[in-house]
């Protein structure tokens, strides 16, 4: 299999590290023009090193206007539709599992926030140019938790990954006659954040030896592998895949 993204405009976000790293440098080393976005400048740099081809931006997603500003600046600076959109951004936002009367309201809406909103707004932004151009790839990082209970037993995160499911599987409906297709990949646990290293040692070496029998092919996989779903997705070879949640996850 070949894939190639050559002269096609990507945007990715959360490409500071982990899968959202993996995705962009993917992108760019397959020809793709990628613009990345982030909230931290000096970790998207490190992102770029090395790989030509990539404009970073460094804001906040979920401020008011962000999304659709930085959807308009790629445009201008391109002079064309966004060629592929990766809604990656998300995560736990550093909160913890705690019993459902212990969370904050403002603590639920953080969640919410960058995993489901913000693609609801990035999506909004590409649509017009999308639709005109009768192409296009929206690809959105949900997760496990987007199916059934979160391990992370955070309830917002569970919740906002299954409203990322279903807006994936509303708008393929809805890009469909116009020849985009919107699908999702959702990763199994993978060691690539703060987070999910903190949650593994926290299993102890029977809970980790449990998590990885667990997984068909008994080992946790990589961001890398994470991306190639992303890359499958997003290519010419499923161009008759739509409203799908590939699940990566090693069985
Ligand atoms: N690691 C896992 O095991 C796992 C499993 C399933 C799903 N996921 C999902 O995969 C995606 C990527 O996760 P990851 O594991 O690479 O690490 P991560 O969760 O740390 O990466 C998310 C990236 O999004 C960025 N981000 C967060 N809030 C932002 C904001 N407001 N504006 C701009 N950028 C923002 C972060 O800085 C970070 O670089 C997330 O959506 C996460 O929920 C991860």
């Amino acid at each position: 299999m070949n894939i190639r993204f050559d002269g096609v405009t990507v945007a990715v976000t959360g490409a500071g590290h982990g899968f959202g790293r993996a995705i962009a440098r993917g992108f760019a080393q397959m020809g793709g023009r990628v613009f990345a976005c982030d909230l931290s400048a000096e970790e998207l740099a490190e992102t770029a090193a090395g790989t030509p081809g990539m404009t970073t931006a460094a804001f906040d997603l979920t401020a008011p206007g962000a999304a659709a500003g930085w959807i308009k600046e790629i445009e201008d600076a391109t002079g064309g539709p966004i060629g592929v959109l990766v809604c990656n951004a998300g995560g736990v936002r550093g909160q913890v599992n705690r019993p459902v009367e212990d969370v904050p309201e403002e603590d639920w809406h953080a969640i919410f926030d960058i995993n489901t909103h913000a693609a609801f707004r990035l999506a909004k932004a590409v649509a017009p140019g999308m639709k005109a151009a009768r192409s296009g790839r929206i690809v959105t990082i949900s997760s496990g938790a987007g199916l059934k209970a979160s391990k992370t037993g955070i309830q917002a995160y569970c919740a906002a990954k299954h409203a990322l499911v279903g807006l994936t599987r509303q708008l393929a409906r809805e890009f469909g006659p116009y020849g985009v297709t919107v699908n999702s990949v959702a990763p199994g646990f993978v060691l690539s954040n703060p987070a999910t290293i903190k949650q593994y040692e926290s299993y102890g070496p029977e809970g980790q030896k449990a998590l990885v029998q667990g997984i068909a092919l008994q080992r946790l996989g990589t961001a890398e592998e994470i991306a190639n779903g992303v890359f499958f997705l997003a290519s010419s070879y499923a161009s008759y895949v739509t409203g799908q949640v590939l699940q990566v996850d090693g069985g």
